[in-house]
């Protein structure tokens, strides 16, 4: 997973002002489809600003193992050499996802219409999380899929031979399960239909139809209906992927809560399916502009200034959580800053990511002397105001690098060091964290026990 091959404490201490401008890597979900996509179409698919973190490095390896050639070139471009729709070939090998949820629905999806045998795992995480989600539409295109009970990883998927189409409502919130199905009526002859209730990030979508895919999105009394004609010859592309907004909030969210702050954040993609953090942090009454706003590569994106600032609680609508769904766990350090309460409500998809995200901030947070309620679908955070947060613990993060990011960002601002039990994790999707972190003035260190 790193550098490091056993558990890494990492310690955040009490830091000055933040300065300085964070060049943040690239976006996680844009990188994971621009790998798969690219693997997807006959021909060369150049990919700059790729996101380096172990969950992509991940797909990248798995994409091989299906047959397309993945590179990295000199200058830091990948390029992959794709085996087109229904290209792809059986792997000799179980397929690794590591720590990523995104990685193995998406790919289960990419090789479920096609005759070939797959064996996906994971860590003790990836383990843990619902894949019948995805292996229940799955199953309706034809495939057979075999895990442990749940189905949970691992998990074998007999691909269809015979794929047909399907209409299909997504029961849950998830961008991985719609496109899931979506990557696999890319091999399935006639029309995929998948509707959701409720939006979620759109980048599917957006990159099908930059890759020359037919879909057809249209809003209905049940949702949004997305309607993708299957078995078409997609072409390469050129794709720049825009900086990760989710891993932005880390660096933005710091400085909103060290005094002093004042921090420059350029190019963070802002596709309003991803951008509800920004918004609930400007009601907040954060110091938190646009600047150069644009379009690069069919994505919003603009410079963001941060300063420091005094927040105050707010209650975040349900209808606005699959648009920050990554982000809760650092809004709830900045609201443990914030006057008054924070209310958080339909996030019970919290509970199945890397960890039960409301539970593990809920006790890192009580730990800190933060007063938090939690719900199965709720959580409260009383802020403390102008009488800070203490600190002074050792919180564990259950192999979840956004839980051990949100408690070193705490650390800059509580009145004691917070050390997180293990940093590996971080590697997943920020592997410059530290570095950033320290270029703007945090005080971040691998625990002298180590
Ligand atoms: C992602 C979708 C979200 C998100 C994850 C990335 C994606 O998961 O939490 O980090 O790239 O599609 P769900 O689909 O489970 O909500």
């Amino acid at each position: 997973m790193s550098v490091y091959n056993e558990p890494t404490p990492m310690i955040s201490q009490k830091s000055k002002n933040l300065r300085g401008t964070a060049i943040i890597p690239g976006d996680k979900s844009i990188s994971h489809r621009s790998l798969i996509l690219g693997a997807m179409c006959v021909g060369r698919t150049k990919i700059t600003g790729l996101l380096e973190g172990q969950d992509v490095l991940d797909t990248a390896r798995a994409m091989e193992s299906f047959g397309a050639q993945v590179e990295r070139s000199s200058d830091g471009v990948w390029l992959v050499d794709g085996v087109g729709v229904g290209g792809f070939s059986e792997p000799k090998r179980a397929i690794d996802c590591g720590n990523s949820g995104t990685g193995v629905r998406l790919m289960m999806g990419s090789m479920a219409t096609t005759p070939i045998t797959a064996t996906f795992l994971g860590d003790e995480s990836l383990s843990k999380r619902p894949m019948a989600r995805v292996t229940d539409p799955l199953r309706l295109f034809g495939a057979q899929c075999y895990g442990r009970a749940g189905p949970k990883l691992p998990l074998t998927i007999v691909g269809a031979e015979n794929p047909v189409p399907i209409r299909y409502t997504v029961p849950v919130p998830s961008a991985q399960v719609k496109s899931s199905i979506l990557l696999a009526g890319l091999n399935s002859p006639g029309q995929t239909m998948v509707t959701e209730q409720e939006a979620t990030r759109d980048h599917t979508e957006r990159m099908l139809k930059g890759f020359g895919a037919v879909i057809n999105i249209e809003k209905n009394q049940n949702g949004t209906s997305i309607i993708l004609d299957g078995q078409p010859e997609l072409k390469c592309q050129n794709i720049v992927v825009p900086r990760d907004p989710s891993s932005a909030a880390f660096p933005v969210c710091s400085a909103l809560i060290v005094e002093g702050s004042d921090i420059i954040v350029p190019n963070i993609g802002l596709n309003p399916t991803r951008a509800g953090l920004f918004k609930t942090l400007r009601e907040m009454g954060a110091n938190l502009d646009y600047q150069n706003t644009h379009e690069e590569g069919g994505e919003p994106v603009a410079d963001l200034r941060v300063q420091f600032s005094n927040l105050n609680g707010v209650e975040v609508p349900p209808e606005r959580a699959a648009s920050m769904i990554d982000e809760y766990p650092i809004l709830a350090v900045v609201a443990s800053f914030a006057n008054g309460k924070t209310i958080m409500r339909g996030i019970k998809e919290l509970r199945v990511k890397e960890s039960d995200r409301i539970d593990a901030m809920a006790r890192g947070l009580s730990q800190c002397g933060v007063q938090v309620e939690q719900d199965i679908d709720m959580m409260v955070i009383h802020g403390r105001g102008p009488d800070g947060v203490m600190g002074g613990i050792t919180c564990q993060t259950f192999l979840d690098h956004r839980i051990a990011m949100a408690f070193l960002c705490m650390g800059l601002a509580t009145k004691k060091p917070i050390e997180i039990d293990d940093y590996r994790p971080v590697m997943t999707s920020f592997p410059n964290f530290q570095e950033l972190m320290v270029a703007l003035g945090a005080n971040l260190n691998i625990s002298k026990t180590h």
